[in-house]
């Protein structure tokens, strides 16, 4: 491909190209395979063999973690909060055995799966003390803020949803839709306890930390009530050999 003949068009608009025309050049205008995204010409790229997916996928993820460093700016509790829960998350779902493709998509909601705390006034997530009704109802809005951030990004996992279901429990009385049981997905059922656990065992601003023996107390004591049982199993053998420190 020649480079000068586009320079020529450029500047010397139709007569440059029927210049260019009479000295034979315009047959070595670019063609659709010599323009490249990367190191692949794009007719490559429309036709069977797309962008390698691991490159793709290495993308969604460097994307979702930027967002939950997002966070840090307006609440240092929370990115420690989802890079914690995320790791539990990991860990609980590998000893459920779930496929590798399904806990990627896990670990990357989890990385985010706060991200809707960013409508909601600093004020109020970091208030030293007791939260009024209003507060609470106002912080309750966070999955489906951050389901709708989320739910326009096609990743291959059903990240949107698993942020979006979070906090829904077993019997039906979480939020925000109150569905229970098999209609929440196995991804947010993990989340859902690992939150609870990485929550009650950290310093909040308008609490001390409770402690990971409380907080296991807490999942054993509404296993199936409100977290799925194979779930608080996983949860507890994690906990029992990992050697995990709060
Ligand atoms: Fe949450």
């Amino acid at each position: 491909m020649s480079q000068p003949i586009i320079q020529d068009i450029c500047i010397y608009g139709r007569e440059g190209l029927e210049a260019a025309d009479q000295a034979g050049q315009l047959r070595s205008m670019p063609t659709p395979s010599d323009i490249r995204i990367g190191s692949l010409p794009v007719a490559e790229n429309n036709q069977s063999e797309p962008l390698d997916i691991q490159n793709i996928n290495k993308v969604f993820e460097d994307f979702v973690r930027a967002m939950g460093q997002m966070m840090e700016v307006r609440d240092p509790y929370t990115v420690y909060h989802q890079s914690r829960v995320s790791l539990i998350c990991v860990a609980i779902a590998r000893l459920m055995d779930l496929p590798s493709f399904k806990i990627k998509g896990l670990e990357l909601a989890a990385l985010v799966h706060d991200v809707g705390k960013l409508a909601i006034p600093s004020e109020i997530l970091t208030k030293p003390g007791q939260l009024t009704q209003y507060e609470f109802d106002l912080i309750k809005t966070h999955p489906k803020v951050g389901y709708d951030i989320i739910k326009g990004i096609e990743f291959p996992w059903p990240v949107a949803k698993t942020m979006l279901q979070h906090h829904e429990r077993m019997n039906g009385s979480g939020y925000p839709g109150g569905i229970s049981d098999q209609d929440i997905l196995i991804e947010a059922r993990i989340l859902g306890v690992a939150d609870v656990i990485e929550a009650m065992s950290s310093n909040r601003p308008y609490r001390p930390a409770k402690g990971i023996s409380l907080a296991l107390e807490e999942i054993c004591v509404n296993k199936h009530r409100l977290y799925d049982g194979d779930v608080v199993d996983a949860c507890l053998e994690y906990f029992a050999t990992s050697g995990y420190k709060a």
